[in-house]
């Protein structure tokens, strides 16, 4: 079920529109990980196939889920943003398929205290 009706046309029409300006890319958040209502897949390859520049596809990925995205031409590339915070080493640990800590709780985002951003185990 849409949010709203016309959501699939609303954002069709935008990233078409935004071609004509031809910014270098879209970044589409999809914050149903952390609590925010999906974005259907559907309208995920609606942007694709109307945006002929880049598109960084984020919310929830870990790395086989990331490069399935890519296989299929869901988007160009995929953002990290908790894991980053739990795996400064993020990148590395991809590369040597490492374990990864699990990511920040929210309420350690945004929070005061010494607990939080700076002591996640690294192994
Ligand atoms: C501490 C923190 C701050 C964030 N700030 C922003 C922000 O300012 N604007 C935004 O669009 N997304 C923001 N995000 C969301 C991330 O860009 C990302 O979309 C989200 O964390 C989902 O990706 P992830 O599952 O890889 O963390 C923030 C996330 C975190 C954890």
């Amino acid at each position: 079920m849409p949010l709203y009706p016309e959501i699939e046309a609303v954002y069709k029409y935008l990233s078409e529109k935004l071609n004509s300006l031809d910014i270098a890319y879209i970044h589409l958040v999809d914050h149903s990980s952390m609590g925010s209502p999906v974005v259907p897949q559907e309208l995920k390859k609606q942007i694709r196939s109307s945006f002929k520049n880049t598109i960084i596809l984020s919310g929830g990925y870990d790395l086989e889920r990331a490069d399935k995205d890519i296989q299929h031409g869901f988007g160009d590339l995929i953002a990290f943003g908790r894991p980053f915070i739990s795996n400064p080493d993020l990148v590395e640990r991809f590369k040597k398929n490492w374990n990864l800590t699990g990511n920040p709780g929210s309420e350690l985002l945004y929070s005061d205290g010494e607990e939080g951003y700076t002591d996640y185990s690294l192994f």
